[in-house]
């Protein structure tokens, strides 16, 4: 196995391991990316002041989120089309994360259903939910949910509009993904992935393509674009939260305004995120959002927070500015990319090996106390 020492490594494996329209809708970002790379740097800029003279010999990176002890304060985030990683390397990630202890969320937008995910992953299962143009596919779409016992259900609200994402213009990336001459020469310079996406099965939407007035490949890629509705509002998010008995927590509000009238209307908490830059390249960092939004909407009101995260080191910054739990995306998924099923176990094994050496180094043993006496510095 390579050397892998942090989450760039995975991403540079994953570059030569996965075909390219693969690796760039994983990759990239909207328009020039400026939002992207905002994301990161933004993490980067900022510091934390160390604390010395404290005992660190026992370092917990365990916290409560949810009414639950989780071992580390992060799930991993909801992905579309995340079978085009790997074959088989959604559920590769949910086992991952159930083996580690922390959640894992299905996406509306999978290859794998929310029922199998819930097989797999119990009790750590959240699901996604996008609420598309056709209201009884929604419908259903809540019932399975809560038929198949979830609790927690985050409710995407930062996709009013489809985003332009030049890499996957240019690629012509459709999902399902089409056959053209290209395509297939990708496929070729990748036969692993190729020869297991074969024996696998072709990734398709788990949840959705029962919902497809008709079947095949561009009939359901013209069904998912079509889905995108700029109708859902307040008033629909607030008849959701009617709706569902668990915990609704909406994702991908960025403004304190926003935040403060999710938690009016009963939400049970925020995912503050940009998307991962995949939205808009002019929209803030959610980190920079963060301190803010936690000051508005008071100390005990869960906050998650995502866009960005690509180490322990991040993720102990974004508890010190507020949030109480975070999301990864691409950090967890470049490891199925770059390594196979194995691939998530390294990478969560890693990010905790990581966060203990950043909590240790700055002398704050558990995650509670980050919350207390914050250390970071702009
Ligand atoms: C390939 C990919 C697919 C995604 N699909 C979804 C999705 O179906 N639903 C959703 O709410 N967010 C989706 N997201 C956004 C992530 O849930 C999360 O907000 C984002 O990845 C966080 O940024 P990060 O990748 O920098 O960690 C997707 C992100 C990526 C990278």
């Amino acid at each position: 196995m390579p050397t892998i020492t942090c989450v760039d490594d995975f991403r540079t494996l994953a570059r030569r391991r996965i075909p390219r329209f693969a690796f760039d809708y994983l990759d990239g970002g909207a328009g020039h990316e400026i939002g992207l790379r905002r994301n990161v740097e933004a993490f980067d800029a900022l510091k934390l002041m160390p604390r010395m003279l404290v005992n660190v010999d026992k370092i917990d990176v365990s916290t409560t989120f949810f009414g639950r002890k989780w071992s580390m304060p992060f799930a991993t985030a909801p992905i579309g089309a995340g079978g085009i990683m790997w074959p088989g390397g959604e559920e590769a990630i949910a086992r991952a994360a159930v083996e580690a202890g922390i959640p894992y969320t299905n996406a509306t937008p999978a290859c794998i259903s929310l029922e199998r995910v819930k097989e797999v992953a119990g009790d750590n299962a959240w699901f996604q939910l996008y609420v598309g143009r056709a209201e009884p596919m929604v419908q259903d779409l809540v019932n399975r949910a809560e038929a198949a016992g979830y609790d927690v259900m985050f409710v995407t609200v930062d996709v009013p509009v489809p985003p332009r994402r030049l890499r996957d213009l240019r690629n012509r990336f459709t999902m399902p993904f089409a056959w053209s001459p290209s395509v297939i020469w990708q496929l070729v310079q990748r036969p692993q992935w190729s020869l297991g996406t074969l024996m696998n099965g072709i990734p398709r939407f788990a949840n959705m393509e029962r919902y497809a007035p008709i079947k095949g490949v561009q009939p359901m890629a013209r069904y998912m674009s079509s889905q995108v509705t700029g109708k859902f509002d307040w008033d629909s998010l607030k008849k959701l939260r009617d709706r569902w008995k668990g915990k609704i927590v909406p994702k991908g509000l960025m403004s304190v305004e926003d935040c403060l009238r999710a938690k009016e209307i009963g939400c049970d908490g925020i995912v503050v995120s940009n998307h991962g830059g995949r939205q808009l390249g002019s929209l803030p960092s959610s980190i920079e959002v963060l301190p803010a939004i936690r000051a508005a909407v008071g100390k005990d009101f869960p906050l998650i927070i995502d866009s960005g995260i690509r180490s322990g080191e991040h993720i102990v910054k974004a508890i010190a500015s507020g949030a109480d739990f975070c999301l990864l995306g691409r950090a967890v998924v470049y490891s199925v990319a770059a390594l196979g099923k194995p691939g998530p176990k390294v990478a969560l094994e890693m990010l905790k090996a990581e966060m203990e050496q950043v909590l240790g180094q700055i002398g704050y043993p558990t995650i509670a106390e980050l919350k207390t006496k914050p250390p970071v510095m702009d």
